[in-house]
């Protein structure tokens, strides 16, 4: 196989750490979409350490600020990777558990960065993706309602103007419950999903959507009181054991990988897989009209027409 490259949002830790250290295993160069440059170039050296001949280096980008994404995109214009950009993983995830919270750029921040971010990386990205090519979006079984079992609640949808208005989620019932907005935010990955895989649809670029299972080991609930985070890491072994769909991140990274590389997923898009299966998502996440509206808000809200900053002058 000729080389390839790929780029993962939130390579820094969890999930994403994972899946670019075994597409590194599988010979290819990864990049490293990371706003912690440090946490990302330690992940970059132990990549290369452990694969000799790898390539993973880190791209700074904070996918909470539309001027980092444009100016990381900027800078992978003028320094393209040295194999040809072959998949997008967008994996970078937060879950604002309490209060309302802003990016950069004023958004809610779990919104803009699960959704907004991505949303303007990969319409940054298109051009730069050599077909045939794949856009995987990290997106999660919350979207499908709640989860009784879990106590987790289902998403809320709302016009995205909504849902990106740190003011208007302020006042409304999802202000005291960030789980739910978390929840939303994967409901738009899928919604994204689904309508780039029809935008798609003449050029051999394939969008894909991934549930990586409950991972009780990760960063994600880093927004949970410490003594939270205490228990439920504690308990990660057994509710791996015990939760139907609950799995190590390293397991749900090899299903990752292989929803990027593999040649019997190749010609798959517009889909959602449960590790290797694809399998429905929620009802409500197939509908066009609210796909193709979150599409537009989208673009509004990122502003349009989405294009790399200039390079910056010396
Ligand atoms: N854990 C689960 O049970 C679970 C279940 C279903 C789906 N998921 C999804 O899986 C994906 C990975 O999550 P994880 O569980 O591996 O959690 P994690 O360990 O917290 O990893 C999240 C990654 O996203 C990065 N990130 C957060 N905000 C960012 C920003 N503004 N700009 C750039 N990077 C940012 C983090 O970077 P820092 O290191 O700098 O914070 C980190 O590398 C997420 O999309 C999540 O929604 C997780």
């Amino acid at each position: 196989m000729s080389p390839s490259s790929a780029l993962v949002t939130g390579a820094s830790s969890g999930l994403g750490r994972h899946v670019a250290t075994e597409l590194a295993r599988q010979g290819w160069n990864v990049i490293l979409g990371c706003r912690d440059q440090s946490r990302g170039a330690a992940v970059a050296a132990e990549i290369n350490r452990q694969f000799p001949g790898a390539s993973a280096y880190v791209l700074p980008m904070d996918l909470a600020s539309f001027d980092s994404i444009r100016a990381a995109v900027a800078s992978l214009t003028d320094q393209p990777p040295s194999a040809p950009l072959r998949a997008l993983v967008c994996n970078a995830g937060i879950q604002v558990v309490d209060g309302v919270r802003r990016t950069v750029d004023g958004h809610e921040l779990t919104f803009g960065t699960n959704h907004l971010g991505h949303f303007l990386l990969i319409n940054l990205l298109l051009d730069q993706l050599v077909a045939p090519a794949r856009i995987v979006l990290v997106s999660s079984g919350t979207h499908f309602g709640p989860h009784r079992a879990l106590g987790f609640p289902g998403p809320r949808w709302a016009d995205p103007r909504v849902l990106a208005d740190p003011d208007a989620v302020h006042l409304g019932q999802t202000a005291k419950d960030g789980r739910i907005r978390y929840a939303t935010s994967k409901l738009a990955n899928i919604y994204t999903t689904y309508e780039l895989s029809r935008r798609l649809a003449d050029q051999d670029v394939t969008a894909t959507a991934f549930d990586p299972g409950l991972m009780p080991s990760t960063g994600l609930d880093r927004d949970y009181p410490s003594r939270t985070q205490r228990i439920y890491r504690r308990l990660a072994p057994v509710l791996v054991r015990l939760v139907p769909g609950a799995r190590h991140p390293q397991c749900s990274a090899t299903d990752l990988a292989w929803l990027v590389t593999s040649a019997e997923v190749a010609d798959i898009s517009g889909r959602y897989f449960v590790g290797r299966r694809p399998k429905r998502s929620s009802k409500a996440s197939y509908d066009e009209v609210l796909a193709a509206q979150l599409w537009d808000r989208s673009h509004e809200l990122v502003g349009s027409p989405a294009r790399p900053a200039p390079p910056k002058l010396p």
